[in-house]
């Protein structure tokens, strides 16, 4: 059973949302257009901020719908709950149906935190929002809200386990935003 539902949360997670919905809608490739990535933030980019809403909400959902199951099938089991919402982030990082070249994993891990440590995903929000409205730089907003739910995971998860995943998934943030980080020491990032 839990290795069914790490299955699950990996194809869930796997469901490339931006690049399905700006081809169906816009007729656009979101990874030939703005940062490349197929993430909310380049959604809204190249489609605009009510298609890039939907893509937030739909990727958040698909972190936090697996991960809320094997909490209903798994009670009192959090390493599998934590291996679930860790294999949709990775789903969503190396997607098999885009030869494992997939988005950030930020609007996932903000689903699976949500179900997890909703504190620590509402306070990463939270923070996320701050730094957007003043600098306008998403992936400054994304690394400080990974920060930011690293912090309040450790005064606040449920499990041991759910604080260390939360660490994890803001290790595997820097991982994929690495080029964006090389580009905000640069100061050449992009805003919004
Ligand atoms: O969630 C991704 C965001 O942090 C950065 O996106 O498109 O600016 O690289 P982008």
């Amino acid at each position: 059973m839990p290795s069914a539902l790490v299955l699950l949360g990996y194809l869930a997670g796997s469901i490339p949302f931006g690049v399905l919905l700006t081809r169906w809608l816009r007729g656009v490739d979101v990874r030939q257009q703005g940062s490349g990535n197929i993430g909310a933030t380049n959604v809204t980019r190249v489609a605009g901020k009510k298609l890039g809403a939907v893509v937030l909400l739909l990727d958040a959902l698909k972190g936090a719908l697996p991960v809320a199951l094997a909490m209903r099938l798994l009670p009192g089991q959090p390493l599998a709950h934590v291996l679930v919402g860790l294999a949709s982030v990775l789903g969503h990082v190396y997607p098999v149906w885009l030869k494992l070249q997939g988005g950030k994993g930020v609007a996932t891990a903000l689903g699976v935190l949500l179900v997890l440590v909703p504190e620590a995903a509402l306070a990463g929000a939270l923070v996320y929002a701050a730094i957007l409205a003043v600098w306008r730089v998403s992936s400054l907003g994304s690394l400080a809200a990974g920060a930011t739910a690293v912090g309040t995971s450790a005064l606040t998860a449920r499990a041991t386990e759910y604080a260390g995943l939360s660490a994890v998934l803001f290790a595997l943030m820097l991982w994929t935003h690495r080029g964006n980080i090389g580009r905000l020491m640069r100061h050449t990032e992009r805003r919004f």
